[in-house]
């Protein structure tokens, strides 16, 4: 039988539990509840939100004649600034960490500062900053080269710290009038980082258990390629396969921020007993 060591804590981080209870009690109050994108990376919780009847919609005007939640990630100004021109009622689910961030971006606009974010630029958290930092907002690239002028770094919450540190190392090499740097990680999921690569070390194989369009997944799965561990991405216990388990004597267990604490138990059981099937069919009993 394989040792399997699952990275503490699990289960939803407290801004998307917060998000997930303010959408279930938007939808009580208010029947008709949309969200503005999925407000989780997380295809079950996606599916249950469905099944209650809560629905993400692409677009702001999609959620006409019911109420809009603004998941974790934020959203920018415009798009708060349609919902009241359009009359839809929104539910502001924005991770207080989150706003916190867009609140320095807009402290260093206001400043005429040139706000960069160090983080995936299609994430929606970065869009959601990048509206407010204005016009001059960028995200960082390791080829971004700035001159002169008044530069104020933040993170997305979900970025590794060292890549982050890497990022201001080479952006500190530019002359500026001057750099003021803002370490915006949430906390939480650098526990979770720390705890990644803690358990990585010792392991043969990492399991990630997390939405695959998840930043804070992916980036759990990084640390654990760095450490050069084997690592299997599994959304739900189904994705683990008795092949996928053989051999393996020491497993990893780690989770996303966005995944419910029984996906990351039912997995860990089957690492611990791995069935022999070809497909592994776990009964949620939730
Ligand atoms: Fe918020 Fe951190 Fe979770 S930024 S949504 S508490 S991962």
């Amino acid at each position: 039988m394989a040792t399997v060591v699952t990275a503490r804590p699990f289960g939803f981080c407290f801004g998307v539990e917060r998000a997930i209870k303010l959408a279930r009690t938007g939808k009580e109050r208010f029947g008709k509840v949309y969200t503005l994108g999925e407000l989780v990376h997380n295809p079950l919780v996606l599916e249950q939100l469905e099944q209650q009847g809560i629905r993400a919609v692409p677009r702001v005007r999609d959620a006409r004649g019911g109420a809009l939640v603004i998941r974790a990630h934020g959203c920018p100004p415009a798009a708060l600034a349609e919902c009241q021109r359009l009359g839809i009622r929104t539910i502001d689910a924005t991770c207080p960490y989150v706003r916190k961030v867009q609140s320095v971006a807009r402290r260093l606009r206001l400043e005429e500062f040139t706000v960069v974010v160090v983080g995936e630029r299609n994430h929606p958290e970065v869009q959601s900053i990048l509206g407010h930092s204005g016009k001059s907002g960028r995200v960082y690239s390791p080829r971004m080269r700035l001159t002169a002028g008044k530069i104020g770094i933040v993170a997305q919450t979900t970025m590794s710290r060292s890549q982050f540190r890497e990022a201001v190392a080479n952006l500190s090499r530019f002359r500026y009038t001057e750099l003021r740097v803002f370490d915006t990680i949430c906390e939480e999921v650098a526990g979770r980082q720390e705890a990644a690569a803690r358990i990585a070390q010792n392991a043969d194989l990492v399991i990630v258990v997390g939405g695959r369009n998840s930043a804070n997944s992916s980036r759990l799965a990084e640390i654990a390629r760095k450490a050069g561990r084997k690592v299997l991405f599994a959304e739900r216990a189904a994705d683990v396969t008795h092949r996928d388990l053989k051999g393996q004597r020491r497993i990893g267990v780690v989770a996303g921020s966005s995944t419910p604490s029984w996906v990351v138990r039912d997995i860990a059981a089957i690492a611990r007993n791995p069935v022999k099937e070809d497909r592994l069919n776990v009964s949620r009993g939730h």
